[in-house]
């Protein structure tokens, strides 16, 4: 019999001060797309905050374990890892116990950039990666309105349900 099974992931990254803005190392990436000219965020890996928690709603949706035990923060062998490599791998996991995504459906929380800009683009991407069609995936931004840490961007968050079956 099919089985359907649903996880949700969260994720927040701090946006650098204005001051370090010019370590180019530190860009901003959401969804694998680099989002041009905007200030980065501090991380250890790359800190896609979008792939970040799409990648724990997968590990989620079947009881793996989550992101940050299978790329600990604190070990040299995962410093500067790309995101779309983590999310690969979380993934296969998932195709490797015979499912596969249904759809995802991802709310990206910032005051800064305007997601809808870019929002094509990182479905593209985040479906690439995966190797599902695009229509599987949705990607919508939300401000704070200027409320909290997010709000005053200091940083930015974002939610994810992806809904899997065994079908
Ligand atoms: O209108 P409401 O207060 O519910 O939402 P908002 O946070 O002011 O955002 C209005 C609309 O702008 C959203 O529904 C998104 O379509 C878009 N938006 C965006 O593309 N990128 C953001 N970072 C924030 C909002
Ligand atoms: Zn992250």
């Amino acid at each position: 019999m099919d089985d359907i099974r649903i996880g949700c992931g969260y994720d927040i990254h701090k946006f650098l001060e204005i001051a370090i803005f010019d370590n180019a190392a530190k860009r901003l990436f959401l969804g694998g797309v680099l989002i041009e000219g905007h200030i980065g965020v501090a991380a250890h890996s790359d800190g896609d905050v979008v792939l970040h928690s799409i990648t724990d709603a997968l590990l989620g949706s079947l009881s793996l374990p989550d992101i940050g035990v299978l790329y600990p923060d604190n070990l040299k062998s995962t410093k500067g890892v790309s995101s779309i490599d983590i999310i690969k791998y979380a993934y296969k996991l998932v195709k490797e116990k015979g499912y596969k995504l249904v759809n995802a459906d991802i709310t990206i929380i910032t005051q800064t950039p305007k997601i809808s800009a870019y929002k094509e683009r990182m479905i593209e991407s985040t479906s690439a990666a995966l190797g599902v069609d695009k229509s599987r995936i949705n990607i919508k931004g939300k401000t704070k309105e200027g409320l909290d840490a997010v709000g005053k961007q200091m940083a930015i968050e974002c939610f994810s349900v992806c809904l899997i079956s065994s079908s």
